[in-house]
């Protein structure tokens, strides 16, 4: 089926949507996005993808294409043409192109490229993937400072996962000075004896928008939290690990560099705590 997506104010057929190819975007990865997830047709945190967007904007003093409500209305708008009940809202902002190529900036009153589409994902909420739990391998860490700005830079996560399913594994955490900084696509965490560990937030790392709401319900269920620097020995000698991501909520992770955590199931608090994030998120679903 032809997907309506949309491109600088207009829907259209993605067969029609078209972007300059002096866009910055597309020569220099000078873009920002964002990835919402849609359950039961209704939006999963739009309000903290929103904000995010506005903080990368802003650090890379980028124009805002529109308003929060604006933005709010193209992506309901979307997941109701396409008819999603359970998927993602890709949304993607450039700095735009005056029409050549050039390493200066443009000037500022150069128009953004904003461009919004939709991905499908029936069952993406009971996946069977979150049900098996992820493998895991651990790989260097060679992205750039400022991995807390959401840039479309992603050659490098890109070839992350494809080194995990060379290895016959499913993603790759990466690791920087001996410590763990997070996966390919989604925030890294461990379990021992009952505590969850995670990454501090800092430049190093993206500021999750389901780590935000998983911390706070597992404070809220009284569990214990520790966000400090780990290793990945550490992490493999775990009881349990998960991820977090916009695009696959709560993974449970049972291998790590061929090392099987447990008895290789996914574990007893990433389980619980998937259920809860799936139920709350539903709940505050707009
Ligand atoms: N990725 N860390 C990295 C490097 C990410 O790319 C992502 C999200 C996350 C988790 O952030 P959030 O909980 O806000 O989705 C952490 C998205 C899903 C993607 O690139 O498709």
């Amino acid at each position: 089926m032809t997907r309506t997506v949309y491109v600088n104010g207009d829907y259209l057929p993605e067969t029609e949507a078209k972007v300059s190819i002096f866009d910055r975007g597309f020569l220099m990865a000078d873009a920002v996005y964002e990835v919402t997830s849609v359950l039961d047709g209704k939006l999963i945190d739009f309000e903290g993808h929103a904000v995010r967007l506005k903080r990368s904007l802003d650090e890379l003093q980028m124009a805002e294409p529109c308003s929060k409500d604006e933005l709010l209305e193209i992506h309901r708008k979307l997941v109701e043409l396409n008819g999603i009940d359970e998927g993602l809202v890709y949304l993607q902002v450039s700095r735009g192109s005056d029409g050549d190529r050039d390493f200066v900036f443009p000037s500022e009153d150069t128009k953004p490229t904003l461009v919004l589409f939709t991905q499908n994902k029936p069952g993406l909420a009971d996946s069977p993937a979150s049900r098996k739990g992820a493998k895991i391998i651990s790989i260097d860490d060679i992205r750039w400072g400022r991995r807390d700005i959401k840039t479309t830079q992603l050659l490098y996560p890109s070839m992350g996962k494809m080194m995990a399913k060379a290895a016959g594994c499913d993603d790759a955490w990466m690791i920087e000075d001996g410590y763990v900084t997070e996966g390919t696509s989604n925030n890294a965490y461990f379990v021992k004896n009952g505590k969850i560990v995670t990454r501090p937030l800092s430049n190093d790392i993206l500021h999750g928008i389901t780590r935000k709401a998983v911390l706070r319900l597992a404070a809220e269920a009284q569990m214990e939290v520790e966000e400090r620097l780990f290793t990945i020995d550490e992490a493999k000698e775990a009881d349990e690990a998960f991820t977090t991501s916009a695009s696959a909520f709560v993974m449970p992770v049972v291998e790590i560099d061929g090392v099987t955590l447990g008895d290789g199931t996914p574990g007893r608090i990433a389980k619980r705590l998937r259920e809860i994030y799936l139920d709350e998120s539903r709940k505050a679903a707009i």
